[in-house]
């Protein structure tokens, strides 16, 4: 096969930052998909409706004048311990809102202020149930007795397993789910429970990160887990079940800021991603599920309409650059200065 046409994908978890930052990264996602979930956690983090609408303004506003109309950026809310019930309300009311936002305080970048004890939110998660606002869930422990490969399943068994049997009509979604463990849960629990997959961890397995040295550009949180929890992703991705959908967590970082003695978490896949998904499809021998899992199965999860138009990828060897321009510094894209096999038309 040297060329496939699908669906116009979503990216159902991705990271554009604010200002110029956001001017710099957006068309790239702009470019392939026609929606997005927009991550809260800015600096200050978006926790309310108010602050939500203003920043989907700002990304409209950022979009360059070809995209304009091709993009829709669907908002979510940060969860803290003081979100209130009457908030929920709000964002449901407001039609642009899709989700909230559990960041564990202390799991990730710019979670200080998210969640320290998941019981202060029961009324929170209580009205979301009520109002069919989904939860999205960074599902990562942050106790620090726990050892980090570990901390995915650590969540599983203390916070998110109690959760679904206390709201067992919350719309959940386990957000970059990285071991076999997270697959499993997600399949055995009801149709309440979904899951995205990022592109990196069906490519790559922790080998990555120590590849004759540190490897900061393969460092994210969720870590990179070891090569069977890869390939129980990879199953899954590729199983048709439609449970699993596409998120890149493309989180942006800048060079100085990846490349330092306490580096950030986070790859930037944006500028690649449908052709980073295709080549780990490819690679599974099942091209032909792409569709399904990057076009059809979010937008059936968050009841929005699938996409009408269409993307072609041809087998088109490029290079990814170096770097892109990021406000004035550096972004080093997954597979800089490599060869991709897939190109988007
Ligand atoms: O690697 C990550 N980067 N994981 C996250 O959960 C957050 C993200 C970011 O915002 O940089
Ligand atoms: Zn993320």
């Amino acid at each position: 096969m040297d060329s496939i046409t699908i669906t116009r994908p979503d990216d159902w978890h991705l990271h554009v930052r604010d200002g110029e930052q956001m001017h710099a990264v957006l068309p790239h996602s702009a470019k392939q998909f026609a929606r997005a979930i927009i991550m809260p956690n800015l600096k200050p983090p978006v926790v309310t409706t108010d602050t939500a609408l203003a920043y989907r303004a700002r990304i409209l506003a950022a979009l360059p004048a070809t995209l304009q109309s091709g993009f829709e950026p669907l908002m979510t809310l940060y969860l803290t311990d003081n979100t209130p019930p009457a908030e929920v309300i709000r964002a449901k009311a407001s039609g642009v809102v899709h989700g909230v936002k559990l960041y564990p305080a202390g799991a990730t970048t710019n979670s200080d202020a998210g969640v320290t004890d998941i019981t202060k939110c029961y009324a929170t998660l209580d009205a979301m149930e009520q109002n069919d606002l989904p939860l999205l869930v960074h599902g990562e422990v942050t106790d620090p007795d726990v050892d980090v490969f570990d901390k995915e399943k650590a969540f599983i068994d203390r916070i998110l397993a109690p959760l679904t049997q206390r709201f067992p009509n919350l719309r959940i979604v386990f957000e970059h789910v990285t071991t076999r463990d997270a697959v499993a849960f997600v399949k055995q629990t009801s149709n309440a429970i979904a899951a995205t997959i990022t592109a990196h961890h069906l490519l790559l397995n922790r080998n990555a990160i120590f590849q004759g040295g540190i490897r900061p550009h393969y460092f994210c949180l969720p870590i990179l887990k070891r090569e069977t929890h890869r390939q129980a992703l990879l199953e899954a991705a590729t199983s048709g079940n439609p449970k699993f959908f596409l998120g890149t967590d493309s989180a942006p970082h800048s060079q100085a800021n990846k490349e330092n003695a306490c580096g950030c978490a986070g790859i930037f896949t944006a500028h690649a991603a449908i052709e980073l998904y295709a080549t780990a499809f490819e690679q599974a021998g099942a091209l032909e599920k792409l569709e399904a899992f990057a076009s059809f199965h979010g937008a059936d999860f968050y009841q929005l309409p699938r996409n009408k138009d269409v993307i072609t990828l041809k087998k088109d060897r490029w290079i990814v650059p170096e770097y892109f321009e990021f406000a004035g510094e550096k972004l080093i894209p997954l597979y800089a200065n490599t060869g991709l096999t897939w190109r988007l038309t």
